[in-house]
C-alpha cells in the first residue's frame, strides 16, 4: 500500500489517499499507475509526489502526453511481456516518396528507435525485432550494404541513450556470418549492457526460424550423443531452452507491419500461441500511437492458449 500526495496549487482538493500496487487513479483527467510494492507513479500535467508508508518520496518525470490521455487507456497489468515485431514496408515507403530504398531503412531505424523508447517506457521485458532475415542475402548487394551499415551506425550512435534507458541488448541468428564490423559492434554493445536491468532488445539478424529450429535438433542431438542428454528427455520445455530465445518468455503478441499477412520465417516455434496483430502502417510510419493501438488490440483478444475459459 502506498500513500498518494498531490503537491499542485489545490492540494486541499486532493486529500492523500492509499493505493496498492497495481492500481490505478487519476488527477485532472490524467491517468497513474501505481506500480509494485512500492510505487512508481506517472503524469503527463500534475507534478505529483508520492510517498511510501511515509518512507520515501520521489519526483516523478512526465510521460509522453499521448501515452497518458489516449481514450482508451492501455491496461498496464496486461501488457505483452514480449514483443515482436516484423518489420515490413521500408521499400514501400520509400518508393511511394520517390525515394531510394535505403531512405526507406534509414526511416525505419528511427522507427526502431522510437519503438524501443517506448517499450522501455512501458516497461515491457522483451522486443525482438526482425532487422535481417536469412532470406535477405538475396536482395541487390548494395541493399544488404546498407542494412549491414545502418546496423552499425545504430549500435553505434544508439548505444548511449541504449544505456540511459537500462536496455539490454541481444541477438539471434547466425552473426558469425555477418560483416565483421558489425560483429564487432554487436559485442560491444552486448558487453556494455549485459548488467542492464530493463527492456531486452532481442535483434534477429540473419535470422530463419527453420535454420533455428535445425540448430537447435542438432545441439539436442550432439547432447545425446555425448551422453549428457538421454532422448526421452526432450520435451517441449527442453527443447526451447535449447532455441536462440533461450531464457525468454515467447512472444505474446507479434506485430506486423504493411498490412502483410504471413510469419516470414519468424519465431516458428515461439509463436504457437501468440497473438498476431497487423497493422497497416508502413514500419517507418510506425510510432508510438500506433504502438498503443496494437496493445489495445491485443488486450481485447480472449487468449486461451487452446484450452476454454469456465467463467
Ligand atoms: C522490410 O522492409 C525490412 C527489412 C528487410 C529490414 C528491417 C530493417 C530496419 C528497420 C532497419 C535496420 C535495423 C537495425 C537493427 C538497425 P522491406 O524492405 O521488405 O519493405 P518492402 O516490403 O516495402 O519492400
Amino acid at each position: 500500500m502506498i500513500e498518494v500526495q498531490y503537491l499542485d496549487s489545490e492540494p486541499r482538493k486532493h486529500e492523500p489517499r492509499t493505493l496498492s500496487g497495481g492500481s490505478f487513479f487519476e488527477v485532472r483527467g490524467s491517468r497513474f499507475e501505481v506500480r509494485g510494492s512500492k510505487f512508481e507513479v506517472r503524469s503527463a500535467r500534475s507534478e505529483v509526489r508520492t510517498s511510501s508508508m511515509g518512507v520515501e518520496i520521489m519526483r516523478v518525470k512526465p510521460w509522453k502526453r499521448d501515452i497518458v490521455e489516449s481514450e482508451d487507456w492501455v491496461a498496464m497489468d496486461r501488457l505483452p511481456r514480449h514483443i515482436a515485431i516484423i518489420m515490413d514496408g521500408n521499400g514501400r515507403w520509400a518508393q511511394k516518396r520517390a525515394l531510394p530504398r535505403s531512405m526507406g531503412h534509414r526511416a525505419g531505424v528511427e522507427a526502431l528507435r522510437q519503438i524501443v523508447k517506448t517499450c522501455s517506457k512501458l516497461k515491457i521485458q522483451v522486443l525482438t525485432v526482425y532487422a535481417f532475415s536469412t532470406e535477405n542475402w538475396r536482395r541487390p548487394k548494395d541493399e544488404v550494404g546498407v542494412l549491414m551499415t545502418l546496423l552499425t551506425e545504430y549500435l553505434r550512435k544508439e548505444l548511449l541513450e541504449l544505456q540511459q534507458n537500462n536496455v539490454i541488448i541481444r541477438t539471434m541468428g547466425k552473426i558469425n556470418d555477418l560483416p565483421l564490423e558489425a560483429q564487432h559492434e554487436l559485442a560491444h554493445a552486448m558487453e556494455s549492457t549485459r548488467e542492464n536491468t530493463g527492456l531486452i532488445l532481442n535483434l534477429a539478424l540473419n535470422y530463419g526460424g527453420r535454420a533455428e529450429i535445425i540448430d537447435t535438433v542438432k545441439s539436442l542431438s550432439k547432447e545425446v550423443l555425448s551422453g549428457k542428454l538421454r532422448i526421452e528427455e526432450i520435451d517441449e520445455q527442453r527443447f526451447g531452452e535449447s532455441l536462440y530465445t533461450r531464457g525468454l518468455p515467447d512472444p505474446d503478441m507479434l506485430i506486423r507491419t504493411s498490412g502483410e499477412i504471413r510469419l516470414s520465417n519468424f519465431l516458428l516455434w515461439q509463436l504457437a500461441y501468440t497473438e498476431i496483430v497487423i497493422v497497416e502502417e508502413l514500419w517507418p510510419d510506425f510510432g508510438q500511437k500506433a504502438l498503443i493501438e496494437a496493445i489495445k488490440a491485443y488486450q481485447k483478444r480472449d487468449r486461451r492458449f487452446g484450452g476454454i475459459h469456465t467463467n
